[in-house]
């Protein structure tokens, strides 16, 4: 090899050496490039081989070329990867503390929350769940219920109608009906679902509303049983302090009827102005099952007793989660379900 040809080799050796420089990002990739390079068996020692086979008169200039492609790998090997140190040391450009992009997740609606806690709560005592349809007959929407033609809940006022002896249910007790046709004594259910009812929304009206309904049938049951119920389920809701009332009522399907209250959540019943001052807010209504709907349904009154519960599921979210519009819950504003 001449001379001439062993600078050119230094000249492209250098090239080359730069471009796969460029692409090393880590020092993994730079050590690789060194050893490549520079190390016992690499490029470098490689044409200092090719040197001594120049005769020594004339390898000043190669000898010289070579040894200065061989500080400027060096140089270049070292720069390089003190900054790839310093880029994956660094703290000063990045801000650990910053909150960083999260993808919107889905998540459950409030109400679906809140029924399927309802739901766990009654399983643990022992309460299966029934279903019903929304477009119910008048038959189980009024008439087994004893709420006979020319009662006031018949009235148009509240009632949607459909067709002709049809319908939206204006509450959930008709599955009591339908659970009792089907099912034999001892039972015990509730039964969540949408109802429906001609009111101008407002702040605590929707014409579409939830409620759960509870049935519990057998020999011997009392109203005991009705306020124990509830006083657990209560508790396991809101907590061991919360209190439970019952005030005299009627429901044609219930005697004797009652509406409950619970000790107010937001003022625990110390009084505000969701409770009005009260210290209680009143949750629905119960009793024990009306003998004439047992009639309807085919079981003896004389065999068995019940009792029946409903249960605003609007308004235990709201007390819960201290909500104090019910159009909140329909209107689907994501800033409105985010928080749940
Ligand atoms: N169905 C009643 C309503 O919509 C609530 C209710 C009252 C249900 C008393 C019951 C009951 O089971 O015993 O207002």
């Amino acid at each position: 090899m001449s001379e001439n040809d062993l600078i050119q080799n230094v000249q492209q050796t250098q090239k080359e050496f730069e471009l796969a420089l460029d692409v090393a990002k880590d020092a993994e990739a730079i050590e690789a490039l060194r050893i490549q390079y520079l190390g016992r068996k690499g490029c470098v020692a490689d044409l200092f081989k090719s040197l001594s086979t120049i005769p020594s008169e004339n390898r000043k200039a190669a000898g010289q070329a070579l040894n200065q492609l061989k500080t400027n790998l060096q140089t270049a090997l070292d720069k390089k990867f003190d900054n790839v140190k310093n880029i994956n040391t660094s703290v000063n450009e990045f801000d650990v503390t910053m909150p960083g992009n999260w993808p919107d997740f889905g998540r459950l609606h409030p109400l679906t929350k809140v029924t399927r806690e309802i739901k766990q709560i009654f399983s643990n005592m022992g309460f299966g769940v029934a279903d019903g349809p929304e477009v119910e007959s008048e038959y189980y929407n009024f008439e087994a219920l004893n709420i006979p033609q020319g009662h006031p809940a018949r009235d148009m006022q509240d009632t949607l109608f459909i067709d002709e002896g049809f319908v939206l249910r204006t509450h959930t007790s008709p599955v009591q009906i339908r659970t009792m046709e089907s099912k034999q004594p001892p039972l015990r259910i509730i039964s969540p679902g949408r109802c429906y009812r001609r009111d101008t929304p407002d702040a605590s009206h929707s014409p579409m509303f939830h409620q759960v309904e509870g049935l519990c049938v057998d020999q011997g049951i009392t109203f005991a049983d009705l306020k124990g119920v509830i006083q657990n389920f209560a508790q396991q809701l809101f907590g061991s302090d919360v209190k439970i009332r019952f005030r005299p009522s009627f429901f044609p399907f219930v005697e004797p009827g009652a509406e409950y209250d619970f000790t107010c959540l937001i003022c625990r019943g110390q009084g505000c102005r969701v409770c009005k001052g009260t210290g209680w807010v009143e949750i629905s209504g119960a009793g024990m099952v009306n003998p004439k709907v047992f009639e309807h349904v085919g079981y003896d009154p004389e065999k068995y007793t019940g009792f029946a519960f409903g249960m605003g599921i609007e308004r235990i979210a709201m007390l819960l989660y201290g909500i104090n519009d019910i159009r909140l819950f329909f209107e689907n504003d994501i800033r409105f379900l985010q928080q749940f």
